[in-house]
């Protein structure tokens, strides 16, 4: 497996991993993320792109009052996130199996989360493949629609070519949201700016990164 993602025993994620297949399948925009979790009336914070899960289960175990819901379409991730936020018994978190961009943009009911968190989220940086971004004009409306007023959208990258793709649809969307900069969460070490997987990985590499934070009008 190319993943190193390899463990001795199997993933187990009953309890904190489902696939989105099985929570939409009804209308849009019927889908209430925050019914997922034992106590639905938490705020809900939302990661798309969770990776091996390392920001869900730093800032959860030091956020008891507040619901975080994972969405990780690759399953080895998925599986391992899930597995992981079980072995830490953290009861305030679930991951999602699905594909985040549609989730939000076609199931999400409307003003549900309080926080988006989309951190170090695939470049794809060729330009026939831009479409496949996740933050796109279009998306950008779904994240103010999912959101509650104040709401916030974090973005994190290191790849210049996708700031100034972030920079542009920020701007098309400023009637959406206000701008303001990015605070590292509480779980972040000192001098990481969020503290992801990927984060520590770029860098050892000594990359820098683009970081901001959106407010929902
Ligand atoms: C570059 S990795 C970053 C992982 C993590 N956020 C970090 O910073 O360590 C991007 C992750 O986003 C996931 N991903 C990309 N697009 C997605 C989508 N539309 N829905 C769900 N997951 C997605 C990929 O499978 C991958 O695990």
């Amino acid at each position: 497996m190319s993943h190193g993602l390899t463990r001795r025993n199997p993933a187990k994620i009953e309890g904190w991993g489902f696939s989105m297949n099985e929570v939409a399948n009804g209308e849009a925009a019927s889908v209430d993320p925050r019914s997922f979790f034992d106590e639905p009336g938490k705020p809900l914070e939302i990661e798309i792109g969770s990776g091996k899960g390392t920001f869900l289960v730093q800032q959860a175990a030091g956020s008891a009052d507040t619901n975080f819901l994972g969405i990780e379409w690759a399953g080895p991730f998925f599986r391992f996130a899930a597995d992981r936020l079980r072995r830490h018994d953290l009861r305030n978190t679930q991951m999602m199996h699905g594909n985040g961009s549609e989730f939000i943009t076609y199931w999400c009911a409307e003003s549900v989360a309080m926080v988006l968190h989309l951190y170090f989220l695939d470049p794809w940086p060729k330009a026939r493949h831009h479409k496949r971004r996740l933050v796109q004009t279009e998306s950008m409306k779904h994240f103010h629609r999912v959101l509650q007023p104040g709401g916030l959208v974090h973005l994190v990258t290191d790849h210049d070519d996708l700031w100034d793709w972030y920079q542009d649809r920020i701007e098309e969307s400023s009637e959406l949201f206000d701008t303001r900069p990015f605070e590292p969460p509480e779980s972040a070490g000192s001098e990481e700016v969020v503290g992801t997987n990927f984060e520590r990985k770029y860098r050892r590499e000594g990359r820098d990164f683009h970081a901001i934070t959106l407010v929902r009008r």
